[in-house]
């Protein structure tokens, strides 16, 4: 078992539950391995981390975050490298999104040494659930909450901080097919000023009302405009968006309402090393449609830690469509999925120090 600097209560699960799980047939989230991290914050400080058997946690009815939602989460995933290897993709920009969300909530988090020590050590003691296939990972779900039990609107005192990781396999049920997008200019995702670009649960929350009208209208996800003007582009329900311009990658820039993605982060990066023409702005709706009219918008592509890189075929707006014509990834779109997907499993060189092996 890997070694930790940090002292860590560890109580095994004498029934691992591995053989019964079909990794053919994952759909994301619904399939937990067989331990859990957890670390309580009480008297303002951080408890002795418990690795434990995954299981129901025991709550009051009043615990503050299930009434006012005062929490945080992260997604992230470990790839398996051929030789058996374990790589946690960029453990540490995770955990510094993580810190932002955390004081936009006025959440204490563990310190990095803490975050990333007890992820690896749970992550190792479950490494036989990270899947062989390529295009499978165990998603690692680290989260907070407030515990406080009192119904008083102000932040809470004590806090949990559990880790939980699932194998999964693609995230959409088209796979990398390519997705539909439709706007909702009557909703809106996160306003100025917002917590939009903290990962809060509450931002979820709210869309799944209008990811429920938009999926009766046979689209796979929302494409989420701006709140002020209900015009330019910003994200989509699961991920960040790029749109291939003329050979130019575009992105909507981070405007304090966007979620400022890993996956985003990589793709950006990618395209510095690789030279590619790469412009972070305003992405007005409209202009997507003139752009793809003069056949000058060729790709669109979501990117996060759960979608990696997924095609979008369709941009639904008030009426109109923009149709991509795409039956598969585009080439640019491939390219990054490529490169990204490479790197997870060891078959690419890790330049940038992405890879934290276990
Ligand atoms: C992720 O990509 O990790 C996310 O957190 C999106 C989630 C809603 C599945």
């Amino acid at each position: 078992m890997l070694q930790s600097a940090v002292d860590i209560d560890i109580r095994k699960n004498p029934s691992g539950r591995l053989q019964q799980v079909d990794f053919d047939n994952l759909t994301f989230g619904e399939v937990f391995s067989d331990h859990m991290l957890t670390i309580d914050y009480r008297d303002k400080t951080w408890k002795r981390p418990v690795i434990e058997p995954y299981g129901p946690l025991p709550l009051s009815p009043a615990t503050k975050f299930l009434h006012y939602g005062q929490g945080v989460f992260e997604g992230l995933k470990a790839f398996r490298y051929a030789g058996g290897k374990i790589n946690i993709f960029r453990l540490d920009e995770h955990y510094r999104r993580m810190k932002r969300s955390c004081e936009r909530m006025i959440i204490p988090l563990p310190d990095e040494e803490l975050f990333l020590e007890t992820i690896k050590v749970l992550v190792d003691l479950d490494r036989d659930w990270v899947p062989e296939d390529k295009f499978k990972s165990l998603y690692i779900r680290p989260f907070i909450f407030g515990t406080d039990e009192s119904l008083g609107m102000r932040e809470s005192q004590n806090y949990k901080y559990i880790v939980i990781t699932s194998p999964v396999g693609n995230y959409y049920k088209e796979g990398i097919k390519p997705v539909k997008l439709t706007t909702m200019p009557e909703f809106v995702r996160a306003t100025p000023g917002g917590a939009g670009e903290a990962k809060v649960p509450g931002n979820y929350a709210s869309s799944l009302y209008p990811g429920a009208r938009a999926f009766e209208q046979g689209y796979t996800q929302v494409l989420w405009l701006d709140a002020i003007e209900r015009r330019y582009v910003e994200e989509v329900g699961t991920s960040n968006i790029f749109f291939v311009i003329e050979d130019k990658l575009v992105t909507p820039d981070l405007s304090g309402s966007i979620l400022p993605g890993i996956t985003r982060k990589s793709i950006l990066e990618l395209a510095e090393r690789w030279s590619m023409p790469v412009e972070e702005r305003k992405v007005a709706i409209d202009e997507l449609f003139d752009l793809h009219k003069q056949g000058k918008l060729t790709e669109v592509f979501g990117s996060g830690t759960a979608a990696v890189v997924s095609p979008v075929g369709v941009i639904h707006h008030e009426g109109q469509k923009i149709e991509l014509g795409q039956d598969k990834m585009g080439p640019i779109a491939q390219k990054f999925y490529d490169a990204i997907t490479g790197i997870h499993h060891g078959e690419i060189k890790d330049e940038a120090g992405w890879c934290h092996l276990v």
